[in-house]
């Protein structure tokens, strides 16, 4: 499981991770995301309180999350990213980790300063077709404004806007922080620092889980 605020790096963690093990990528964000774009009864449920910078219902994320673990490409691990995001999903997901057979390796807390992740959201950019994320100034695509895996166009996530960014720190200080404590007195909890390029992060996180 990978922890950490808005703009920490969760998405482009995951990512290099699960290239390099083999095992799907499991966001909330992103499952949410293509339910709006959808128009889904979920997507229709989720859509203000995301671009409000809202948690959506414990309940509605729960069932997606149990759906998508129970898919056959979870059998031999995953990585889940958003997700548990406060106290009462933290206990939802043991619950369904319990029903699903899975158990939980480890929890990984990538730490970034606040100064840093409003840097990093503010300039992000991601494929409107396959969600592949850049950043202007930090990982720029090859040609501007253009996906480099499908060519689709970038575009700025509606949430990544100034007041909204801010809500999404005060909302992950106040709900889902707290996570931070309740993996650690469980042994669980890796603290890794996000600082540095990408591969560097990376590294750091495969050295917490003692896979190099
Ligand atoms: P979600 O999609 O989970 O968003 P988030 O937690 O706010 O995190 P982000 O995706 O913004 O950041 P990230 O940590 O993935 O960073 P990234 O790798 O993109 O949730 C969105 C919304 O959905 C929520 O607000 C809520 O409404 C809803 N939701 C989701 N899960 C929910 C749940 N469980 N319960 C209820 N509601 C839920 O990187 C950011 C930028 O930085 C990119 O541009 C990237 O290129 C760049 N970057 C990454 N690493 C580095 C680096 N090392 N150096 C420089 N730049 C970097
Ligand atoms: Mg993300």
């Amino acid at each position: 499981m990978l922890l950490g605020p808005p703009g920490a790096g969760k998405g482009t963690q995951a990512e290099a991770f699960t290239a390099r093990q083999d095992v799907p990528h499991v966001s909330t964000g992103d499952i949410l995301r293509d339910a709006v774009a959808r128009r889904t009864e979920e997507g229709l449920k989720a859509q203000r309180l995301m671009e409000q910078g809202e948690l959506v219902p414990d309940s509605l994320v729960a069932s997606m999350v149990e759906a998508r673990l129970r898919e056959r490409d979870c059998d031999g691990g995953f990585v889940l990213d958003g997700f548990p995001r406060n106290v009462e999903q933290a206990e939802m997901l043991e619950s369904i980790l319990g029903r699903t057979g899975r158990t939980l390796a480890s929890v990984v807390a990538i730490e970034v300063p606040e100064e840093e992740v409003v840097v990093r959201l503010g300039g992000r950019r991601v494929c409107g077709s396959c969600g592949r994320n850049f950043h202007v100034r930090f990982q720029p695509p090859r040609v501007e404004g253009r996906c480099d895996g499908c060519g689709g166009a970038l575009v700025v996530r509606k949430d990544d806007t100034p007041d909204v960014i801010r809500e999404r720190l005060a909302v992950y200080q106040r709900q889902t922080e707290p996570l931070l404590r309740l993996y650690g007195e469980r042994s669980l909890l890796r603290r890794v620092s996000g600082a540095g390029n990408p591969e560097e992060v990376a590294e750091r996180i495969l050295r917490s889980v003692d896979m190099v």
